[in-house]
């Protein structure tokens, strides 16, 4: 499932962490990559640790914490510390490849996260640069994705997927991966379908005997899928 979840920062936030991000020290964005995608990427991100970074992270994670929508799709147990990155002037894109399985923590040393799910939290308005589409090979096709700044993109991390070079301006992005409760894709799509059309259900016909049911049945069909 490819899904677009609105809003995860409010505008003041994105202005926050845009002026931390213009003053900060990017470095070469290998540094996080695997053998393979290493030959294909060329772009920068903030060193994984540090103050700087840590406060961008913090800002992220509530704004994921706050979001109901993210955690219905998600349906989280780890998060990995969100990273970020910028595409632009002479390091611009980032070819063809799928993320590496399984992430260590940094600074942690047993504490691992399965990447389930890879998330693109947009930080840059897209008038503010040409190109630089996420593009994620999806079981539907090729699906390109460039969204407003503070929205995010979510999608199964055993997707092939590229960021198209950037020709003018600057993408400023954060990004990072999702060990779900659930770890098969199709489940968590099926549960998430299931809370949206419920939540839409009770809105428009109260608390009713069905819905308690369905709800009833929601959360057994989590409670037999779920590693917690
Ligand atoms: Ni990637």
């Amino acid at each position: 499932m490819l899904l677009h979840v609105r809003q995860v920062l409010e505008r003041d936030e994105i202005r926050h962490a845009r002026a931390m991000l213009e003053t900060a020290e990017w470095v070469d964005g290998r540094v996080t990559a695997g053998v393979q995608s290493a030959v294909a990427k060329n772009n920068e991100q903030l060193p994984q640790q540090g103050q700087g970074t840590r406060a961008l992270q913090d800002l992220v994670l509530a704004g994921l914490g706050r979001h109901v929508t993210f955690f219905s799709a998600a349906l989280p147990k780890r998060v990995f510390p969100p990273l970020f990155n910028r595409y632009g002037g002479d390091a611009n894109s980032f070819g063809s490849h799928v993320d590496n399985a399984v992430r260590f923590i940094p600074g942690a040393h047993h504490e691992r996260v399965r990447t389930d799910i890879s998330c693109t939290l947009f930080l840059a308005e897209p008038d503010e640069y040409d190109g630089g589409e996420l593009v994620v090979q999806d079981t539907f096709g090729e699906q390109r994705v460039k969204l407003a700044a503070g929205d995010m993109v979510l999608y199964p991390g055993t997707s092939v997927h590229r960021v198209e070079p950037v020709t003018r301006g600057y993408r400023l992005a954060c990004f990072f991966w999702v060990e779900s409760m659930v770890r098969s894709d199709e489940q968590r799509r099926l549960l998430f379908e299931l809370d949206t059309h419920l939540m839409a259900l009770r809105e428009q016909y109260g608390e009713g005997t069905a819905a308690i049911g369905l709800t009833g049945t929601y959360h057994n069909l989590l409670r037999m899928w779920a590693d917690t």
